[in-house]
């Protein structure tokens, strides 16, 4: 199984858990022979430096298994631990490489607790296993042969119980392993109520919704329980059948085993050792069926790692290299659609842009701005149509190169938890203190920051800005894109919740620190964009106008009725 593939890297830790489980049996096995000979050598010829010897032995072995079962317990928790570690790694490199359509198929709740859940319920395995593999055969064959040896006929009084205790493993089983994956699922969506309950945690307050959000997700965490529990059930009913059985086999061990005794067949030390030789052998038994159970609770979690690291990635981008900054974009009947949507995001958009010009794109809510923007830093590929970058097919362009050619600020901002430094240093890690400060006086932060202090950028952004208020975000967020040296600058409606002065202001700075690059700006409103050598007017997924804010204010009916709306004739140039 693919899961377990890097188990392979821990090999040296887990021959060694092996080998010290492996001794530690050993050592246990030799045990109930040295009483024996001291019941039926040393006590009855009443030998006391026989017994003081074999007693003496006895004490040097169980210590010397208590060291290796101590050795082999912190070795095997270490590899389980280096393993879980790695397949961690793995699926979080995974989801990075992912597009936003495979993340959207899994679901972010489902791939959380896939990376934590899941794999701590392998980790689990791993850990639970690693000695009982090593330990359960050598018991059940070592104590089978060791009571062989003492006595064939007491031997297969036992025997006879294994077919049983093997029905009611597979009985139990039968029962349970379907119900895995649906336990696994319950709790997926137990995650998800969780998560939407937390992060619109604003909006239900607001609606007053708390007692019929705290209902779903009730019902959500009943079922989970009532599955939970009635599998767990089924599970914790094998453990007490098994060890009744071995209690019954030992009861019948004492009955034949005294008449043995009484025929001389057997000596009493002997009927002592193989008591515990048939405990040992059956209690072997049971790690075993206790790691069968472990399995299928398992299984499902494997499976649902197994599907993430085994998920075919969609490599977005192709091996032409952009050779520089980027100097024009050009779409021919660009048309695309989202998965599984009915109604093209964008239909047959015809247009050019060459660098030095800045770009506003204006249109009705839904009408594809956000989704051009998306086009071009390669979330999406075009569905028909082409759009070129520097003459070339975008998805046949690197990747990183071409994203490193582009600074980007999207419509939802989002900031780490990390200083403003950090979070500015995230555009451009090599961003100096002095061009940091530099470009948050251009994006106007100096209202609420205090700029002539350095010490303003070790000021934290908590939980994606939340300490912010939403203008200062944006503002916060433009600066992080200035600092970012690209070609192409795209900033999705990123002005809106500036007053209209700070707009100003900030589109002036903007428009001489960008002269040479290609700058496109989404914009709901009109004044943003009026000055703009061209405006893309959007509607319903279709290009409409293009055109400066004069010569569409004259022809383009759409553009005029936005404008008007806006009051246009009022707002300051
Ligand atoms: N991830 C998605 N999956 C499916 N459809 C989507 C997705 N994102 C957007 N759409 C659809 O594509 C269309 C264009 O969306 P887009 O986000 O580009 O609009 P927009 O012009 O940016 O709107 P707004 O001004 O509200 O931000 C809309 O009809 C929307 O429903
Ligand atoms: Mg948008």
């Amino acid at each position: 199984m693919i899961v377990f593939e890097d188990l392979k890297k821990y090999k040296k830790i887990i021959s060694l858990v092996l080998t010290l489980t492996f001794a530690n049996a050993l050592g246990e096995l030799f045990l109930p022979r040295y009483m024996s000979k001291i019941v039926d050598i040393g006590i009855v010829n009443n030998d006391i430096p026989y017994i003081l010897k074999s007693g003496g032995v006895m004490i040097v072995i169980t210590i010397l298994t208590i060291i290796v079962r101590g050795s082999a317990a912190y070795y095997s928790a270490k590899a389980a631990m280096l393993f879980s570690r790695d397949l961690r790694y793995k699926i979080f490199n995974k989801v990075n490489d992912m597009t936003f359509d495979d993340t959207e198929i899994f679901g972010i709740s489902s791939l959380i607790t896939r990376t934590t859940n899941d794999v701590g319920n392998i980790e689990q395995l791993v850990l639970m296993s690693l000695r009982p593999l090593a330990r359960a055969p050598l018991m059940i064959i070592g104590g089978l042969s060791m009571s062989l040896a003492i006595h064939v006929q007491l031997t297969l009084v036992v025997l006879i119980a294994f077919p049983f205790l093997a029905g009611i493993l597979y009985y139990v089983m039968k029962g349970v392993i379907p119900y895995f994956p649906v336990l696994q699922a319950r709790l997926d969506r137990m995650n998800l109520l969780f998560r939407q309950r937390l992060t619109g945690l604003q909006v239900t307050r607001a609606f007053s919704n708390d007692a019929q959000e705290e209902e779903i997700f009730n019902e959500a965490s009943q079922k989970h329980y009532e599955l939970n529990l009635k599998l767990n059930k089924d599970l914790a009913t094998i453990r007490p059948l098994m060890v009744l059985f071995l209690n019954i086999a030992i009861i019948a061990v004492i009955y034949f085993g005294s008449r043995f005794v009484l025929s001389n067949t057997i000596q009493i030390g002997q009927l002592m050792a193989f008591i515990q030789y048939i405990t040992q052998m059956l209690s072997g038994f049971i790690m075993l069926s206790y790691m069968l159970t472990l399995l299928p609770r398992t299984s499902a979690s494997i499976h649902r790692v197994e599907e993430v690291i085994t998920y075919p990635i969609h490599k977005t981008g192709g091996n032409h290299s952009l050779d520089g900054p980027i100097q024009s974009i050009k779409a021919m009947d660009l048309t695309f659609n989202y998965p599984y949507a009915n109604h093209p995001a964008l239909d047959q958009l015809n247009f050019e842009i060459f660098a030095g010009e800045s770009v506003g794109i204006i249109g009705g809510t839904g009408s594809g701005k956000s989704t051009l923007l998306k086009l071009l830093l390669q979330f999406y590929e075009p569905t028909s149509g082409t759009l070129e970058i520097n003459h070339c097919p975008i998805q046949s362009i690197k990747t990183k190169e071409l994203r490193q050619e582009i600074s980007y600020l999207p419509q939802q901002i989002f900031f780490f938890s990390d200083s403003i430094r950090g979070n500015m240093q995230y555009s451009n890690k090599y961003a100096t203190d002095e061009r940091i400060l530099n470009e948050l006086a251009t994006a106007q932060t100096q209202s609420f920051l205090n700029l002539s202090d350095k010490k303003v950028l070790d000021q934290e952004i908590y939980r994606g800005g939340a300490n912010f208020s939403g203008g200062q975000r944006q503002r916060l967020a433009i600066a992080r894109a200035l600092s970012r040296d690209a070609s192409l600058y795209l900033f999705d409606d990123s002005f809106s919740a500036l007053d209209f002065r700070t707009d100003y202001h900030l589109r002036k700075k903007l428009h001489s620190q960008l002269k040479n690059k290609i700058t496109i700006i989404v914009a709901q409103r009109v004044a943003t964009i009026r000055q703009m050598d061209k405006i893309f007017v959007l509607n319903d997924g279709r290009l409409v106008g293009v055109g400066t804010h004069d010569e569409l204010l004259k022809h383009n009916k759409i553009y005029q009725e936005i404008a008007i709306s806006q009051g246009e004739e009022g707002v300051a140039k």
